[in-house]
């Protein structure tokens, strides 16, 4: 049985063909997604987590179709991601911001969901997740005046709090200095020896060669290459799709 299965999936918007056919199924790994710019990876993602219907195909999760799901549902499920762009909520502090996330399965609506999940139970749930995001210093901060790298490992606490069996991590090193980059990596580490899948995409790619041990290159809304680091690095098609980009 396998865990996650893109089956023939397409999306166009407009009469731009973001995917093409994109099937693949995960197993118990870390698995890459990478590819140059404007490849599908992010909308792969926005896809899986129910922020877009594709065009055509199927997300079939625990032997569920979810294609037609709303993001809240999905998070149901037990998938959670976090975006290219960093999302907290910047007026919120990293407390609170992690509080959302406890919260949002079972209250997708925002508006006092901060008040209403301050219980004793939960703050303990908080600083669990402080403690494995390694975010102790920053705990009653707002999330907006937090440097990039604390942001991004805020984002995957917010996620992890939604207790997900699958993380969907969309270019979590980017911006950060090698010693951030390398830390993040033993945390996504940490994870998946917790049991967490986890799907990443990244342009990183001493990262992503380190880190997972399957990769899946996506080149102008195809799977163009997929296998172990090494064979990706070696492969033709895979060097010339990034050429092509210079
Ligand atoms: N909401 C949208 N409306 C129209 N076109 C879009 C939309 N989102 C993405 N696209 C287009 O779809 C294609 C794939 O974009 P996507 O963001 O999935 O690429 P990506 O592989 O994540 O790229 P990057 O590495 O730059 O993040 C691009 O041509 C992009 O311009
Ligand atoms: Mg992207």
């Amino acid at each position: 049985m396998s865990f996650l299965e893109i089956r023939q999936v397409s999306h166009w918007f407009g009469g731009l063909q973001a995917l093409k056919d994109v099937s693949f199924q995960t197993e118990k790994e870390i698995l890459g997604l990478i590819g140059p710019n404007g490849a599908g990876k992010t909308t792969l993602f926005n896809i899986i987590s129910g922020f877009i219907v594709p065009s055509q195909g199927e997300v079939i999760f625990l032997q569920k179709p979810i294609q037609r799901q709303r993001p809240y549902n999905i998070v149901r499920f037990g998938i959670a991601r976090t975006f290219q762009i960093v999302k907290p909520f910047t007026t919120l502090t990293v407390e609170e911001n992690i509080l959302t996330g406890l919260g949002m399965s079972y209250y997708p609506k925002f508006k006092g969901l901060v008040s209403r999940y301050r219980t004793p139970a939960n703050l303990k749930s908080v600083s669990e997740l402080i403690e494995l995001t390694g975010l102790q210093a920053y705990r009653t901060s707002p999330a907006s005046r937090l440097p990039i790298g604390i942001q991004r490992r805020l984002e995957i606490a917010r996620a992890l709090a939604t207790k997900p069996k699958l993380l969907l991590l969309d270019e979590p090193a980017a911006g950060l200095v090698a010693q951030e980059a390398l830390e993040l990596a033993h945390l996504i580490q940490r994870l998946y020896e917790h049991g967490i899948q986890i799907i990443l995409i990244e342009h990183n790619m001493r990262f992503a060669m380190n880190l997972c041990q399957r990769i899946i290159v996506l080149a102008q809304g195809e799977i163009i290459a997929q296998g172990s680091p090494q064979a990706i690095q070696a492969n033709d098609k895979v060097v010339n799709a990034y050429l092509g980009q210079e």
